[in-house]
């Protein structure tokens, strides 16, 4: 697969664990030298010396705080002379029914999927702009931004957010040759969805929901962030890429039910 170009550098948020960690890795692979932020600063150190500090270079960033992320999409130039690629990938969601759902918890999840994108948009679009060398922006949103599920009201909401604030991103710096994306995993193992396992018949429903019969590995998502990173999707922008295993064409669990048969 083309790469993007020669000496090409990556800024991936979230990136201490699971998609954001697998994206990293996969970055390195192809060439490309990655700036990754998280709030999980072990995790970081632990991917700068699996990867070696000449490929990547890890820094705490809250991707809810404006100043954090303007100083991650800056340590790219300062670090490694450039920014070729931004994926905004850091989120997370809660479980709860909108009538019981406390306002702190949905601004929580909102911040953090939806707010989080638009700042990691705003500071890495900026940067990619005023280098006027063109790039791409990934968001990972998710399954929940196309297909509703019980109690994950605050989660759906700010991952459509983030497929509209995608393709208003792709209209607007299109024109600096700029490419704006999104994907949209389903269920895949990582630290987000620990708690899952611990539930068998929520996985059980959701690989019976999958038409592929099984869940996702990170890698499988970072093999699409690639392929939108890279010259391979070189006139595609304002998309969103399904990585679910076909889940959309079905419906998704029932996550409260799951866990009050469970008892929890
Ligand atoms: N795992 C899934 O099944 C799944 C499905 C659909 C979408 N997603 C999305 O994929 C993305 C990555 O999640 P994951 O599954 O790899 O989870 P993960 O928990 O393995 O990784 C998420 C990373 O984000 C970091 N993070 C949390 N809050 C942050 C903040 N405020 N600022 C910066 N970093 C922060 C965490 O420390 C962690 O390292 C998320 O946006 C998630 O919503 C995951």
């Amino acid at each position: 697969m083309s790469g993007p170009r020669a000496g090409w550098v990556g800024l991936v948020t979230g990136a201490a664990s699971g998609i954001g960690r697998a994206a990293a890795r996969r970055f390195v692979a192809e060439g490309g030298k990655v700036v990754g932020g998280d709030i999980d600063d072990k995790g970081l150190a632990e991917l700068e010396d699996e990867l070696g500090q000449d490929a990547f270079v890890g820094a705490r960033c809250d991707v809810t705080v404006e100043e954090d992320v303007a100083a991650l999409v800056e340590l790219a130039t300062s670090r490694f002379g450039r920014l070729d690629v931004v994926v905004a990938n850091a989120g997370n969601g809660t479980l709860g029914e909108i009538v019981d759902l406390d306002a702190a918890e949905w601004r929580r999840v909102v911040e953090l999927s939806l707010t989080g994108a638009f700042l990691t948009i705003k500071h890495g679009g900026r940067a990619l702009r005023a280098a006027g060398n063109g790039g791409s922006i990934v968001t990972v949103a998710s399954l929940n931004a196309v297909q509703a599920g019980r109690g994950v009201g605050a989660y759906c909401a700010a991952k459509a957010g983030a497929v509209a604030l995608t393709e208003v991103a792709a209209l607007e710096l299109g024109r600096y040759g700029i490419r704006v994306n999104a994907v949209a995993p389903g269920l895949v193992q990582t630290g987000m969805t620990n708690a899952l396992w611990q539930v068998p018949a929520i996985v059980e429903e959701y690989v019976e929901n999958a038409p592929l019969g099984r869940f996702a590995q990170p890698e499988e998502i970072a093999n699409v962030i690639y392929f939108l990173a890279s010259e391979e999707s070189s006139f595609v922008s304002g998309s969103l890429y399904s990585v679910d295993g076909g889940a959309r064409t079905r419906r998704y669990p029932d996550m409260i039910a799951a866990f009050e048969r469970a008892g929890g």
